[in-house]
């Protein structure tokens, strides 16, 4: 048992307090914010990640798990600090470091013995150093400690998933001896621990977001070749992720990425390539592709109903994937208002993410449930490929809709299959006509 403190509690900090705290460490979770913390003291959680409540509720019980706001109480026995604080995108595409600045300089006032910071946030390549410096600065007196790397690769919807089963661990530190105590509170973990310096751990996890956005970009430009070629592009996908030097995973064609990290990533990479002199060329294309989607969606719908001004447009899913209630960089939010400044009225429906859509698009009418919506909506648009989505009674809602239209951001549903039920559907790359017939073979 290592008594382990977390700064910041929201996504990834729950996470890996929760997390730990199962693994039978003492862990103290600290935030800011008091109604968070107060909140959490009473089992009520701040965001939406399946299994989380049953997880901080088992550890709370059994007193493993302690909220608090206090950096003294926080610090009293820490040996390990985990820096898991948010680092938004600033206005130029860099990262903010605001949160990770007060984080470290309220560690360095408030620390009283010596531990081991571990940050987890995802940090521009140098922040590691920088971190060491704040604390350093802050300190009254001098108090030693060392600062590891330790980038989260958690994903949302699977995060608890993701933190007790991961694919490496990953540590950075020229400190040898902090990097094997932070190896060994992982060691239950049983995945491959890669222990290397600060920067070039900094460095992996912008690398991995990057080539996981570019794998996706990748696929959506395949996509985007596909349908002008009469192709489809998740049969193509198949066909190719047999290839292990490919592998099958992310090749998932449709409106791109979204969400809280690899738009801020992608673009955080770019910047500090720019401003090293480095032009980040294929950066620069992936993130071009995937805005691109977003606008091409909404043009879909525009030929598919001839114009959009007076229609009601219902939007099925709202999150940026499924499994979560965030709506960060969700594609909807664009594609909502390229079809409302067309004219368009807009609905939708989410099975879990309606409240926190509701702040971010005031002017979408919310519906109950997906038949309401495909009641009154001249087109159905998928945003999000929720499970519910893909069991919806088809048949049902061929019957309902005044003229049964799906443009599938998320691809799916089977062109055929639709067809068959009489409903105009458009996918993204899937290279047949809304008819169900290969494109080529229409278009002669
Ligand atoms: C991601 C990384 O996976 C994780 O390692 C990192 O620490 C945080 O960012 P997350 O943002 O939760 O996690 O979601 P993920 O499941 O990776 O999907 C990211 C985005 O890519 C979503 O918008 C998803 O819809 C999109 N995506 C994913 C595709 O468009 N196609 C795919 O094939 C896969």
């Amino acid at each position: 048992m290592k008594n382990i403190t977390v700064v910041g509690v929201g996504y990834v900090g729950l996470v890996t307090g929760a997390c730990f705290a199962d693994l039978g460490n003492r862990v103290t979770a600290l935030d800011i914010d008091e109604e968070r913390i107060a909140g959490l003291k009473r089992g009520e959680l701040p965001i939406y990640e399946p299994g989380l409540e049953e997880l901080v509720e088992r550890n709370l019980a059994a007193g493993r798990l302690l909220f608090t706001t206090s950096y003294e109480d926080a610090l009293q026995d820490a040996e390990f600090v985990f820096i898991a604080v948010g680092t938004p995108e600033g206005g130029d595409g860099e990262a903010d470091l605001k949160y990770v600045s007060s984080a470290a300089e309220s560690i360095g006032k408030m620390m009283s013995a010596s531990c081991i910071i571990v940050n987890k946030s995802t940090v521009p390549v140098g922040t590691g150093d920088w971190v060491a410096d704040v604390i350093t600065a802050n300190q009254d007196q001098s108090i030693p400690f060392s600062v590891v790397s330790c980038p989260e690769f958690l994903r949302e919807g699977s995060a608890i998933q993701d933190f007790m089963n991961p694919a490496r661990t990953v540590l950075g530190s020229l400190d040898l001896d902090a990097a094997e105590k932070v190896a060994q509170l992982h060691l239950p973990l049983r995945a491959p621990i890669v222990v290397t310096d600060l920067r070039t751990a900094e460095m992996i996890k912008y690398a991995s977001n990057a080539f996981l956005s570019t794998k996706i970009s990748f696929i959506n430009e395949i996509a985007n070749i596909c349908e002008a070629l009469g192709a489809d592009v998740k049969e193509v996908a198949t066909g190719m992720g047999y290839d292990p030097r490919i592998g099958p995973h992310f090749l998932d064609a449709g409106l791109g990425y979204g969400g809280s990290c690899f738009p801020k990533d992608v673009k955080a990479l770019a910047y500090m390539a720019e401003e090293k002199g480095r032009h980040p060329q294929l950066l620069d294309a992936v993130m071009e592709i995937n805005s691109d989607r977003r606008r091409q969606l909404a043009e879909k719908v525009r030929t598919a109903l001839g114009d959009v001004n007076g229609k009601n447009i219902g939007l099925l899913g709202l999150t940026f994937k499924p499994n979560t209630d965030d709506m960060r960089d969700a594609p909807s939010v664009d594609i909502a208002r390229l079809l409302s400044d067309a004219g368009a009225k807009v609905l939708a429906y989410d099975p879990v993410g309606m409240e926190r859509a509701q702040a971010v698009m005031p002017s979408v009418e919310m519906v109950a449930d997906p038949y309401s919506l495909a009641e009154r909506c001249q087109a159905l648009v998928v945003c999000t490929e929720w499970n519910e989505f893909k069991q919806l009674d088809l048949e049902r809602l061929s019957e309902i809709m005044p003229v049964p239209l799906i443009v599938d951001g998320r691809n799916i549903y089977d062109p055929k299959v639709m067809a068959g039920l009489g409903i105009r559907y458009f996918g993204m790359g899937r290279g047949y006509g809304p008819d169900g017939n290969p494109l080529q073979e229409t278009s002669g």
